[in-house]
């Protein structure tokens, strides 16, 4: 069965190895299946919803963050990858779809609602980052998008897509639009903790390994990394539970059978974290260095990488153009 896939990320910084291993590499996997239409989106729009006053951070991020899609191997001629803000017919169809929307429903969206407090926005809440989520539904249908791939964050804004759908088709008695079902990350993939191992991998919180690092960030992070506060001694028993450097051993190093042998004798005792902490850099760099190089590659002309997204958003936007004139017509609004 062919699927379209809509996916994106806000440019408010660069990708770094959470953004790898809960999207990024399953996205390759995604294109290389011909029966894949793939989108990908760099929402600057979004991202403007709450960096209103700082605008050049988006315009900064929107090359590293494209830079990161062309390193980790997505493939322009294979996905379109483009720039929501340059596709009008986006903001159009929210407008159609805002006022299927409460007031009510987007203050309960769990996402939204976390954010508002992450954010200090409980009393003054932009209007547009209160409604992004319509936004994002229009991202969505705008691609006619059977399949989304998030993470557990962005369930909220798919299910409030699925319902702007289904209120729009049954309103004005159409099926133009598609209702996009869950992609859900590959066994053992999604949510990578930071090297911190307090949470999430995430750039508020300081704890993340960048695609674009050089080796000396990569090797400074992992030697910092944690990972069992109570292995003091060398031959004291140590945790492999929790231990940020055996869950990276785990979903980074292929060799699953020196993975395991490390574990043991960790747990047993006799094993340092020096010695982990050397092996499992050597395991990052070696993943990390193709990805970086062609990332330089593709640093040192810009101008080929702000064509590829002129070219992606033009296709995008005859893609949305087409859905956009279904809605108005569905709607009764093509007058002319
Ligand atoms: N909200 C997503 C993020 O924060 C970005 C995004 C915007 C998106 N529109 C989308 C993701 C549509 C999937 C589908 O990363």
């Amino acid at each position: 069965m062919s699927k379209v896939i809509l996916t994106g990320d806000r440019p408010t910084g660069k990708l770094h190895l959470g953004h790898y291993v809960g999207s990024l590499e399953n996205r390759v996997k995604i294109q290389e299946d011909p029966n894949n239409e793939m989108y990908i989106m760099v929402a600057d729009q979004q991202a403007l919803t709450d960096n209103a006053d700082n605008p050049k951070k988006i315009q900064d991020n929107l090359l590293e963050v494209a830079l990161d899609y062309l390193a980790v191997g997505l493939d322009p001629n294979k996905s379109t990858i483009f720039i929501q803000s340059q596709i009008p017919q986006l903001p159009e169809l929210t407008v159609y779809y805002l006022n299927l929307v409460t007031v009510s429903r987007l203050e309960r969206n769990p996402t939204v609602k976390s954010e508002i407090k992450e954010k200090g926005f409980e009393k003054s809440l932009p209007t547009g980052f209160l409604v992004y989520p319509v936004s994002q539904a229009a991202d969505i249908t705008a691609f006619k998008a059977t399949h989304v791939p998030v993470g557990d964050d962005q369930k909220p804004m798919l299910e409030q897509a699925r319902e702007v759908v289904r209120d729009f088709n049954r309103i004005y008695d159409t099926d133009a639009l598609v209702e996009p079902e869950l992609m859900l990350p590959p066994k053992g993939r999604g949510r990578l903790v930071g090297t911190d191992g307090r949470g999430k991998m995430s750039k508020s919180l300081n704890n993340g390994i960048y695609l674009s690092d050089s080796p000396d960030e990569i090797e400074k992070k992992v030697m910092k990394m944690y990972t069992d506060p109570d292995h003091i001694h060398v031959e004291d028993p140590g945790k492999v539970e929790g231990n940020v450097v055996f869950t990276y051993l785990d979903i980074f190093d292929e060799d699953k059978e020196k993975v395991a042998e490390l574990k043991e004798q960790y747990q047993k005792g006799g094993l340092g974290d020096v010695k982990i902490k050397r092996y499992l850099n050597e395991v990052l760099q070696a993943k990390l260095a193709p990805i970086r190089e062609r990332r330089e590659e593709y640093a040192q002309d810009p101008g080929y990488v702000l064509d590829m997204l002129k070219q992606g958003s033009e296709k995008a936007e005859r893609v949305a153009a087409q859905t956009l004139d279904e809605v108005k017509d569905a709607m009764g609004i093509n007058y002319f």
